[in-house]
């Protein structure tokens, strides 16, 4: 069942909204200084805003054991609803003991601000390593998102949650389109599909290649790079979003493309993670989303296509996005075009790859991208934001 009138269903037919009305906001803030805290790490405060703004509907607070179980061994909510990755809010004991079940937890960012209320309804411990081995592809601590399990408490505390208050994001707040309105939006521009497309790093000519290919078949691209916690040498958000507004300046039609942020953080979970960002833009409205090569990966732990094979786990329409897979894109300087070797007849030496790493190591060296990487505006901000640094 959905409450939408029009356009693709939320993930489990309801968009969540668990910010709290003007009402409840007061209440809350008249129990301010007697109602237990809990300090949110950045990735624990961007979920509580994904859940209160329905980017992670159906779940309406952190995760109670009865799901969190079945999401890391079968990939499923309780319901039976496809989810891959936990989504729980890790404390020590120290700071689980005195909480009782049953009351409300003020919940304050790492500045000591009040953010947000927990009506804590479980504690439970969790096995780390089965987290780790099931969700992650392996239980070393070298992979970051591991780290920070094994980093994290041993004590999950699960409850519905409210958001006090949606603040405009400090740096995009032109950019900060929330699941309700990116519909909304949608719906304005008349588009029936419209595909998603997931990034952490500064937009390149693969990515654009990929981007333009979905667009060819469908009627909107929803650019949506994540400006959440992200390893130490990722390349910075605001970076990463001056060269999507160049892009949208000089290289995509306007109307055609909706650029907006998603505030949530990197997991580097590759496949698992692939299914998740998938379901966070269904709930965005997408109907599509682009899986390439080692989406969401990190290091050598996945190999190239298997955050595109994990989608056939599920039943044809289970998850109610279609993914749009591609394969690895590069310049083919046979026929001086971006292609991948589906479109190609190129012999391996007359391909241009070029990886992130390798970028960043050029950026690294003061040299700039070559135009068959990086579009010359994008690659000369590149430069300039690590002369900078
Ligand atoms: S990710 O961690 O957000 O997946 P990245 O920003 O590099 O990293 O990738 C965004 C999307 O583009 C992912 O779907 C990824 O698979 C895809 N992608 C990145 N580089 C290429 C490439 N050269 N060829 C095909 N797909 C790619």
């Amino acid at each position: 069942m959905s409450d939408v009138k029009d356009g693709i269903a939320p993930h489990g037919g309801t968009l969540i909204n668990r910010l709290a009305s003007a009402e409840q906001k007061q209440t809350f803030l008249d129990k301010a200084d007697s109602l237990p805290r809990v300090t949110l790490d950045q990735r624990a405060a961007s979920d509580l805003v994904m859940i209160a703004i329905g980017g992670f509907s159906p779940l309406t607070g952190f995760m109670a054991e009865a799901d969190y179980l079945p999401v890391v061994s079968d990939m499923r909510l309780a319901s039976g609803l496809p989810w891959s990755v936990p989504v729980t809010l890790s404390v020590t004991e120290a700071v689980a003991e005195p909480l009782k079940i049953g009351e409300l937890v003020r919940l304050d960012d790492e500045t000591g601000r009040f953010i947000g209320v927990l009506e804590l309804s479980e504690k439970y411990t969790y096995d780390k390593q089965k987290e780790a081995i099931n969700v992650y592809r392996t239980d070393e601590d070298k992979h970051p998102g591991v780290k920070v399990v094994y980093d994290q408490g041993a004590i999950n505390l699960a409850g519905d949650v409210w958001l006090l208050e949606r603040d405009p994001h400090p740096l995009f707040p032109d950019y900060q389109i929330d699941p309700a309105q990116s519909r909304q939006q949608f719906r304005d521009r008349n588009w029936k599909t419209i595909v998603g497309f997931q990034t952490r790093n500064p937009i390149h000519r693969a990515h654009e290649y990929i981007q333009k290919c979905a667009l060819e078949t469908v009627d909107g691209l929803f650019l949506h790079p994540l400006v959440g916690a992200t390893k130490s040498d990722d390349i910075p958000a605001d970076v990463r979003m001056r060269c999507y507004e160049i892009m949208m300046e000089h290289y995509f039609p306007q109307d055609r493309v909706i650029l907006a942020i998603n505030p949530s953080a990197m997991r580097y979970a590759g496949p698992r993670e692939a299914i998740f960002h998938a379901l966070i833009r269904k709930n965005y409205g997408c109907t599509h989303f682009i899986v390439g090569r080692d989406h969401a990966g990190v290091g050598d732990y996945y190999g190239t296509y298997d955050a595109q094979a994990i989608f056939d786990e599920f039943e044809p329409g289970e998850l109610g996005i279609v993914p749009m897979k591609f394969e690895h894109a590069f310049y083919c300087t046979r026929t001086s075009t971006m292609a991948t070797t589906k479109t190609s007849p190129s012999s391996p030496e007359e391909r241009i790859h070029l990886s992130g790493t390798k970028v960043r190591a050029l950026l690294r060296e003061g040299k700039q991208p070559p135009p068959e990487f990086s579009r010359p505006e994008v690659a000369a901000e590149l430069i300039k934001a690590m002369q900078e640094k």
